[in-house]
């Protein structure tokens, strides 16, 4: 397979299929740098600007349709623009209600009690992004035990955030280099790098650093780093590491929580976490997120906390935004009403699509792999990698394996096979993506004839 002229001929396509796609873009770079806000969005040779999403289906401005499975960054659960959530907008700006006030609101007295219902935790704050409820956790739990450093997973994307923007990519050294230019001096010593579900390596690490260490942060569902589940044990070691050393436990469940279930994934564990970062899913796609846990750290940000502890996660004039708690209220209480018909039925999908695209790779004599499985705590995962493995490797545990072109070929995962899976009408992310309640089984099955047909294709 010749893979740069597979690509020249993928993008020569792409280009005459997307016109107005390509003069949006042109027009876009004259005022924003690479022609947008969110360098992941942006991809080559120039992204799908969307005009309608419904569901599962996207229309771009060439008026291609498409079965999108990037849905939202992974937030949407129940497809675009569900019914429930816009139909309790419109009522809500028709009474005049919907903008900012700067008032605190009932809807997010509604929606903390909600979502304190079905997670560990005492209290709850809102923000706005998954980034700056990372960050504040991070500043949370320096503050609470009057300690610097943060042990993070490498491969771990935490967002674009001072305190964990280290460990994301790999390099001939490994996932150990600091990420950003700009951040505050000492960043690279603040933050200790380990390696994601290897217990021995968290074990010395502790070892090592112990009394200096202010948290651990992970992700029990990794997600930029290669869609893997945490093992119990692992989770267990970690909470009992964080205990013994004094040091504060984070979940950053921003992708996993509600996506596997109607609460975080720390509850299928049964490992609660002090601190846990929420985004994405939680606003029904308005801009949400939160940090819960209990109420001896919480209380941190509090006004009447003392002056040398207290932390300043209290800023945000569109913190819990009247409408986004709105949106989220509507979506929680879908998902938790509607528990069994949504989760067991995405996961199913999941599963179908992971077996379907390892045997239909296999069959044409690749090697691929899919992540993203589920495991016996947490079986219901509606997400979905594919890895092209340059080398035989079983199945794929760790991020230093995703983004390790040695092992994965990345390209072929995120360009070649992104542009022919658009080819055929699906838009797809790292490999595939996450399946939402309004896909249906038949455009899940017609993604699988899609790729059976690029099999088909690049084998020849
Ligand atoms: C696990 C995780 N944490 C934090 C973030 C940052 O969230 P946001 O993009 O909403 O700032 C992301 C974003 O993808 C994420 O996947």
């Amino acid at each position: 397979m010749d893979k740069k002229s597979l690509l020249d001929d993928l993008i020569k396509k792409y280009t005459l299929k997307h016109k107005k796609s390509e003069e949006i873009f042109g027009k876009a770079l004259k005022y924003q740098i690479r022609g947008g806000s969110h360098n992941l969005r942006l991809f080559a040779p120039f992204p799908i600007y969307d005009v309608q999403c419904l569901g599962s289906k996207v229309m771009d401005a060439d008026g291609n349709m498409y079965i999108d499975f990037w849905q939202g960054h992974f937030a949407n659960i129940l497809g675009h623009n569900p019914k429930i959530v816009l139909n309790a907008l419109v009522e809500y700006f028709q009474e005049e209600q919907g903008l900012t006030t700067g008032f605190p609101g009932n809807y997010q007295r509604e929606l903390a009690e909600l979502i304190l219902k079905r997670i560990e935790a005492d209290k709850i704050r809102f923000t706005t992004s998954g980034t700056l409820a990372t960050m504040y956790s991070l500043m949370l739990a320096k503050a609470f035990t009057k300690r610097e450093l943060v042990v993070k997973v490498g491969g771990g994307w935490h967002g674009a955030q001072p305190y964990a923007l280290k460990g994301i990519s790999v390099y001939d050294q490994g996932i150990n280099q600091v990420e950003s230019a700009g951040l505050p001096t000492g960043v690279d010593s603040m933050i200790v790098m380990t390696r994601f579900n290897d217990t021995e390596d968290l074990e010395n690490k502790f070892r090592t650093y112990g009394e200096r260490i202010a948290c651990l942060i992970l992700e029990p569902f990794i997600g930029a780093g290669g869609f893997i589940f945490s093992h119990k044990d692992y989770l267990q070691r970690a909470r009992e590491l964080t205990r013994q050393y004094g040091s504060l436990l984070i979940f950053d469940e921003v992708i996993s929580g509600f996506r596997f279930h109607p609460g975080g994934v720390h509850s299928l564990y049964g490992i609660k976490p002090d601190l846990t970062a929420f985004g994405k899913a939680i606003g029904g796609g308005m801009p949400v997120s939160a940090v819960a846990g209990g109420d001896d750290v919480m209380a941190l940000c509090s006004p009447e906390a003392r002056t040398e502890e207290k932390v300043k996660f209290e800023g945000g004039t569109f913190s819990a935004h009247p409408a986004s708690m709105l949106a989220g209220l509507t979506y929680i209480k879908y998902l938790i009403e509607h528990e069994s018909e949504i989760y067991p039925v995405i996961g199913e999908l999941g599963a179908k699509v992971r077996k379907g695209i390892e045997e239909i790779f296999t069959s044409y004599g690749f090697n691929v792999k899919c992540t993203g499985y589920g495991n016996s705590i947490a079986e219901n995962s509606s997400i979905v990698g594919v890895q092209f493995l340059s080398e035989k490797v079983d199945r794929i545990t760790s991020p230093e394996q995703v983004w390790n072109p040695k092992i994965c070929d990345i390209e072929l995962r995120e360009k070649i096979f992104k542009l022919a899976m658009l080819e055929r009408g699906f838009n797809i992310f790292h490999g595939y993506g996450a399946i939402s309640a309004a896909h249906t089984g038949s455009e899940i099955q017609a993604s699988l004839d899609a790729v059976e047909k690029i099999a088909m294709e690049w084998r020849k």
